[in-house]
């Protein structure tokens, strides 16, 4: 019922040149990138100043999150697209969050590791409405999004924090993933799943599907099968 895979991530301090090396070298796999991989939302870290590395302003910290079930040159892809594109949206600032369906990218040049970020959530709500049974999919879609919160923080086999399953709903099946950045503690996956489910319960209440995402943690559900069952990471 079950299925989970590992995750490609990395929490990294480089310095900008390195970073923009890197970009380069990725761009050639943009073209490839998969075009279901849609923008979703970004933030400009407007106030953030280059406080944090003292006397080294040129130290940005870059950290991304593929889906879990995004790897290898799909995460790539996904993150120099990413990556550019935060450039381009926030020029002039010192930081900022960009999601796509398949990867978060944040550059900061404050560390914020470990620590749950409860400020620049969102919700993406499914125009459809649950049609029959509203209150047993509400309750099938609660508990479903808690066993995989569950499983996530404790499946062994790291990068984890990711979880995807699916339960049938008479003659139709409800999906679900989570997922928490790998800078949490299993502790604070399960802190941060609960305030969203309860943060943004208003977005996605009766709704068919919806995306919770946030820079700590996000789950999606839908009526429709939305990740990669087949993919198991190397
Ligand atoms: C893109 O991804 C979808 C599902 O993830 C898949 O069905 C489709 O074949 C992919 N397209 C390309 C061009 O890789
Ligand atoms: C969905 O339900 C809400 C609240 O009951 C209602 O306002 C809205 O019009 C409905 N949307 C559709 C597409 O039926």
């Amino acid at each position: 019922m079950y299925s989970s895979s590992s995750i490609s991530k990395s929490l990294v301090l480089v310095p900008i040149l390195v970073v923009m090396a890197t970009q380069l070298l990725l761009m050639r796999t943009v073209s490839s990138l998969n075009m279901t991989n849609a923008y979703l939302h970004h933030k400009c870290l407007v106030s953030q100043a280059m406080m944090a590395f003292g006397d080294e302003p040129d130290m940005v910290s870059v950290t991304f999150l593929c889906r879990g079930d995004s790897y290898g040159p799909k995460c790539r892809s996904c993150f120099a697209t990413a990556q550019s594109e935060l450039r381009k949206r926030c020029p002039r600032d010192k930081g900022g969050l960009i999601w796509y369906d398949h990867c978060l990218v944040e550059f900061s040049s404050s560390d914020t590791t470990g620590q749950i970020n409860y400020d620049d959530g969102f919700c993406m709500p499914s125009a459809k409405n649950v049609s029959g049974d509203r209150i047993s999919f509400e309750k099938s879609l609660l508990v479903l999004i808690s066993d995989l919160t569950r499983i996530a923080v404790t499946k062994n086999q790291k990068p984890a924090l990711y979880a995807a399953g699916e339960k049938r709903l008479g003659k139709k099946k409800l999906y679900v993933m989570v997922q928490c950045m790998l800078d949490l503690s299993d502790k604070g996956c399960e802190e941060c799943m609960s305030h969203n489910v309860v943060h943004y319960q208003d977005c996605y209440k009766q709704k068919q599907g919806a995306r919770v995402l946030g820079r700590s943690c996000n789950f999606r559900f839908e009526l429709y099968p939305f990740v990669d069952q087949k993919s198991s990471p190397k």
